[in-house]
């Protein structure tokens, strides 16, 4: 089957704090969008992306990436998204063309996810999994709590789940494609990634390992460790 790629970017970036949409804020001079189409163009499976641009900006993502050369095999499709990241990825989902038997889903807000990992998660798909994410094992001790009403309360912990057996997700995450349509037509209420809507299917997710340069950039430190990745690898 032929490997497409969603790319969600309409969000607006709050915690980044004010300044341009997220996806459009520059890495080296270069919009973080743009990184992200070229990180999944670099994986040689790769043959459509679709970018679900800002509402109001998505004739300018056409023009600003019509302006970075991808390799000649990869397509690139830009549509408007949505209120939530849910509703971004249905709206890219709904422009694949029929031939696209896997579907990745890509944070723009994760530039700089290494070829290696991206491949990874397509040979998983191809190996029969339905739906692949990577992810890493936690650094930091996890409690689960009953939130403070009151922002900055101390919160009673309920819980502490065993930190080996927890792994902090990433994307892309790679979907058979008929399955993913299927979680994003039935699966309502509040999601924050694909793999956990195709989870409520009843269908087997899997992980598969991520990589520390697939961070997600969330706020404004993230920036500065973005930055100073990218200077490493232009040494
Ligand atoms: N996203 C989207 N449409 C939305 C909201 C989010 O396409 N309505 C995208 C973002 O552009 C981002 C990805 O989903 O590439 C992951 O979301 P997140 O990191 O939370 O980005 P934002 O929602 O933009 O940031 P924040 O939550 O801080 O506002
Ligand atoms: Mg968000």
């Amino acid at each position: 089957a032929r490997t497409a790629v969603v790319i969600p970017a309409a969000g607006r970036g709050v915690r980044l704090g004010p300044g341009a949409p997220k996806a459009l804020r520059t890495l080296g001079g270069v919009p973080m969008l743009v990184h992200a189409v070229h990180a999944m163009a670099a994986s040689r499976a790769v043959s459509l992306v679709v970018v679900v641009a800002p509402p109001e900006g998505a004739a300018e993502v056409k023009s600003l990436l019509d302006g970075h050369a991808l390799p000649e095999r990869t397509d690139v499709l830009v549509v408007p998204g949505g209120d939530t990241r849910q509703e971004s990825v249905r709206l890219g989902l709904d422009v694949l063309p029929p031939e696209f038997g896997i579907v990745l889903v890509h944070d723009a807000a994760r530039p700089l996810v290494p070829v290696d990992t991206v491949d990874a998660v397509i040979d998983a798909v191809r190996e029969g999994a339905v739906a692949v994410v990577p992810g890493l094992a936690l650094a930091d001790t996890v409690k689960e709590v009953e939130p403070a009403a009151v922002p900055g309360d101390p919160e009673p912990v309920l819980a502490t789940p065993e930190r080996a057996r927890l792994r902090a997700v990433q994307t892309p995450q790679g979907f058979d494609r008929a399955t993913l349509v299927r979680a994003h037509e039935t699966v309502t209420g509040a999601v924050t990634d694909d793999a956990g809507m195709v989870e409520q299917l009843g269908e087997q997710v899997v992980v598969v390992p991520g990589h520390e340069e697939a961070f997600k950039v969330t706020r404004p430190l993230d920036l500065v460790l973005a930055e100073a990745v990218l200077a490493r690898r232009r040494l």
